[in-house]
């Protein structure tokens, strides 16, 4: 059974802006963001069958919630993420904490490498697809290489709203991928196409695109997406996959939907 790390959104807010959809007079509201976690935690056990792992949540660590932003996991060894914000770099050491309690082997970059995990770091098995420019650095990903024994090839973020690589890029469990072809440039696109056959290539619709609909949890035949999304439900119930759509509005005011939220363990 795969595994998914989350945290809960006790202390989630917005209390600094350091992606084009976090505002501050955007106000989280609390008890909607708990229950529209608790549906999204719900449908991933009850639905789609995973383990779910609840790490503790931290008073002053907004942005916790978006576990996928831990590291990257392979086997028993995990990247601990090293945050471009210092907003953010508060979160390093509780993830690290927590890998190192459930018997990780807890690897991390040098200092001067931004890299910020499972949201930047993502694909299929054997090839792995690296984002950056707007949090991670591209010099993390020889590195990362190295660590995973994976290729990674690296493509460039160039619109601010996708500014991690799982907001435009979503590879599906039977090697079709959902993306969001203008959020890279004519070179990463060029890198996609000759890895990806144009058949298991599928664009979501532009104002799809701003809803999060590539910010999705695939798992075997299960998609869990973002409301909002119909024609990318559409799109991928049409290749035999079971879609479960949940309401993440609170999260979005963060810039994060359904994948963020969660961490692949294995
Ligand atoms: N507010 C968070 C940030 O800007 C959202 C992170 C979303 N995570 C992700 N994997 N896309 O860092």
């Amino acid at each position: 059974m795969s595994r998914l790390l989350v945290c809960p959104p006790e202390y989630f807010q917005i209390d600094y802006e350091i992606n084009p959809w976090m505002r501050r007079e955007n106000a989280v509201v609390p008890s909607r963001a708990v229950s529209q976690w608790q549906t999204l935690v719900q449908v991933l056990e009850q639905d789609v069958g995973v383990g779910v792992e609840r790490m503790q949540p931290v008073p002053g660590l907004p942005d916790l919630v978006f576990t996928a932003n831990a590291g990257v996991v392979a086997g028993h060894r995990v990247v601990i993420s090293r945050f471009r914000y210092p907003e953010r770099r508060r979160e390093e050491v509780y993830f690290a904490q927590w890998f190192r309690e459930h018997g990780y082997e807890v690897l991390t970059l040098e200092e001067s490498l931004y890299f910020e995990g499972a949201g930047d770091l993502l694909g299929f098995p054997d090839t792995w697809f690296g984002g950056y420019r707007q949090r991670s650095d591209i010099r993390s990903f020889p590195k990362l290489s190295e660590i995973f024994q994976r290729e990674i090839i690296p493509l460039e973020l160039i619109d601010g709203r996708f500014y991690h690589l799982d907001t435009c890029f979503c590879p599906l469990s039977g090697g079709e991928l959902l993306y969001v072809p203008s959020a890279f440039d004519a070179y990463g696109l060029a890198a996609i196409a000759q890895r990806i056959p144009e058949e298991q290539r599928l664009a979501v619709p532009e104002d799809e695109a701003i809803r999060f609909a590539c910010n999705a949890v695939c798992v075997g035949k299960h998609i869990v997406i973002p409301a909002g999304c119909p024609r990318t439900m559409r799109l991928v119930e049409s290749r035999g996959y079971r879609t479960h759509e949940v309401e993440l509005g609170e999260f979005m005011k963060s810039g994060g939907a359904a994948k963020c939220l969660t961490l692949a363990l294995d």
